[in-house]
Formats: structure tokens, C-alpha cells, sequence
């Protein structure tokens, strides 16, 4: 079975193990930072291993899937005799491209290298390696290890083999990847949520209604319908005649919103403190942790549901 190497153990990188772990494959996980981070992600990983298995998502004994992830001691390590690298470092262009040079110093010629970067463009990051024609953004979702979708994104210097051969793996390895045709900042999922959140903050900041009541406008309204259909699909089943029919009678309206919708909103930082102080009192700051856990099981109850 080939290896993979982990480089980067934070939340997104032990998220990763466990994709590849449970998917049969040997991984290496390396946090270049301190040993002992990757020390600390072991257990957790082990909790989350539990966790899936625990809501049947995981068929798998935890604990043999646990037992394919090793900590190694330097990339060097890691990267050695692997088929593919996924590296998820902090958000910072001068530190992947450093750990990029690193990787691709030691990792084998033909391995595949991705970064899980949410939005740099691979550009800038990606075309210095040697062989810069094996190297890609993956950008997961975060965890990786409870949501499927990854976009995947060349650096102009991808070629397309390499991108077709990381689609296939990724879903081999149970992902559901989509491919861009081009590099966009964010890529496509954060450009739609930080759309979304910028007016989501205009309607706050200018009193039309609460934090807490976009958030229910999501969880009791549109998210229902859109754990099942996309926003075209939506508009689609919305009007007898599908989609053209949806714009006849709605065009108008959605082209208003569209120009309406403040996505350059200046929030301030008293807005922000307002909006962390009412989603506190609903959510203390020390629940956190338990609340991220709870999310992560109805993230999978809401996964059976679309197996329907
Ligand atoms: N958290 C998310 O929602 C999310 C989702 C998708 C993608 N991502 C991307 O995944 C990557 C990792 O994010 P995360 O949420 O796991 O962050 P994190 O802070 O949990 O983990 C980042 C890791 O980078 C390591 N690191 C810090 N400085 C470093 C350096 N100079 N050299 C090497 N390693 C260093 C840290 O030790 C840490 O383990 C980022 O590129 C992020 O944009 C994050």
C-alpha cells in the first residue's frame, strides 16, 4: 500500500491522517514547529477515529486505523518513499514556500504534492520546486475527516495528468473533489461563504436584524435546503419550468439583491465585539471544544441523511 505523507498537525492536518488511515494507507505525520505537536495530535486523532466509529461512519476497528499513522521526525522522514503529500501548515506564503522547497527536496520524484491552503493561489507558492508539474492545491473543508468535498486547483505549472491522477485518488480515498479551471483567491466554496458572511454583517451593522437571527436564517431556513441541492438546483425545483422559468418570474429580484448587497461592508471592531458578545451568550467561549464535537456528529447525521 503506498505511503502518504501529513506535513503541518494542526487541525487540518491530523484531519488528513485520518482520511488516508481510514482509506488503507500508511501515513507520516510531521509538524515541522515541535515534536511534540505532533505528539499531541495522536490521541486526538484516536478520539476522532473513535468518534466516526462511534456513529457508524467508520467500519473499521479505531485502533487498527490508528495504528497506519506514525509521527516522523522531520519532513525528510515523512516525505520519504511517499506517493502523495499533503502539507497544511499555517496560512502564510513565505512559510510554504519554504516547506515546499523542503518537501520537494526529499520527496521522491513522482510523488504528488498538495497544499490545503484556503486561499493563496498556488502561484505563489508552487512554481519554484523542482518538477513544479506534480505540485497543486487540494483545499479541504474543514475537517476533512467529516466533509467531503476538496477543490483542487493547478498552479499554471500543473499538468493535467497530475490533476486527473489526484482526482481519481481523492476519491478513492472517499473525498468528492471538484476541479478548477482556473486559479481565483478562495477558490470557489470561501468566495461563496465570505460573500455570504459580508452581507450577512451589512444586515447586522445597519440594524436589520441579530447575529443569532442570520444564523437561524441558515440552520431553520436555507441550510435545509441546501444539505440536499445546490442554489441552482434550489432555484430549479422553485418553479415548474426549472431554472429559465425561475429567472423569468425572479430575474429581476435576484439581479436587485445581487446589486444591492453590500459585500464591501466596513464592519468595526465594536460590531465585531457586539457579535462576539451575543453569539457567547449563547455559546460560551470555553464550550468550544464540546460544541466543535457536537457539530462534527451532526455533520455526519446530516451525511446519512443525504445517503437517502
Ligand atoms: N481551519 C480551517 O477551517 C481550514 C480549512 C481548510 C484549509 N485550511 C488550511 O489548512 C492549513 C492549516 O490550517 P489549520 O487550520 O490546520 O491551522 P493550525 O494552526 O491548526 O495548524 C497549522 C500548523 O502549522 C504549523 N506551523 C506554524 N508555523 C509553521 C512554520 N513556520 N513552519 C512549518 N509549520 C508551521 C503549526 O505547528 C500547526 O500545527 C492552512 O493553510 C489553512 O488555510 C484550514
Amino acid at each position: 500500500m503506498a505511503k502518504i505523507a501529513c506535513i503541518g498537525a494542526g487541525l487540518v492536518g491530523r484531519a488528513w491522517a485520518v482520511v488516508f488511515a481510514r482509506a488503507g494507507f500508511d501515513v507520516a505525520l510531521h509538524d515541522r514547529v515541535a515534536d511534540e505537536v505532533t505528539a499531541r495530535a495522536l490521541p486526538t486523532i484516536a478520539r476522532m477515529l473513535e468518534g466516526l466509529h462511534a456513529t457508524g461512519m467508520l467500519a473499521e476497528d479505531p485502533a487498527t486505523v490508528a495504528g497506519r499513522i506514525r509521527a516522523a521526525a522531520s519532513i525528510a522522514e515523512a516525505v520519504d518513499g511517499v506517493a502523495h503529500m499533503q502539507e497544511s501548515v499555517r496560512e502564510d506564503v513565505a512559510i510554504k514556500r519554504e516547506v515546499f522547497s523542503e518537501i520537494a527536496a526529499h520527496a521522491p520524484a513522482t510523488a504528488r504534492l498538495c497544499s490545503s491552503t484556503s486561499a493563496l493561489r498556488g502561484s505563489e507558492f508552487l512554481t519554484h520546486i523542482p518538477a513544479p508539474e506534480r505540485a497543486m492545491v487540494a483545499h479541504p473543508v474543514n475537517p476533512p475527516s467529516h466533509i467531503p468535498l476538496v477543490e483542487i486547483c493547478g498552479s499554471g505549472l500543473t499538468s493535467g495528468e497530475q490533476i486527473d491522477a489526484a482526482k481519481t485518488f481523492f476519491e478513492e480515498a472517499g473525498m468528492r473533489p471538484i476541479v478548477l479551471n482556473k486559479e481565483i483567491d478562495g477558490f470557489i466554496l470561501n468566495r461563496l461563504q465570505y460573500t455570504l458572511v459580508a452581507e450577512a454583517l451589512h444586515l447586522v451593522g445597519e440594524g436589520y436584524c441579530s447575529a443569532s437571527d442570520i444564523d437561524r436564517v441558515m440552520t431553520d431556513g436555507l441550510a435545509l435546503r441546501w444539505a440536499s441541492l445546490g442554489p441552482f438546483a434550489v432555484a430549479h425545483l422553485n418553479a415548474a419550468g426549472g431554472f429559465r422559468a425561475f429567472v423569468e418570474q425572479l430575474g429581476p429580484m435576484m439581479r436587485r439583491m445581487g446589486e444591492d448587497a453590500r459585500t464591501d461592508y466596513k464592519w468595526t471592531d465594536e460590531m465585531v465585539e457586539a457579535i462576539h458578545a451575543e453569539i457567547s451568550a449563547r455559546i460560551p467561549v470555553d464550550s468550544i471544544p464540546e460544541r466543535q464535537a457536537w457539530r462534527d456528529r451532526r455533520i455526519l447525521k446530516t451525511r446519512k441523511l443525504q445517503e437517502d
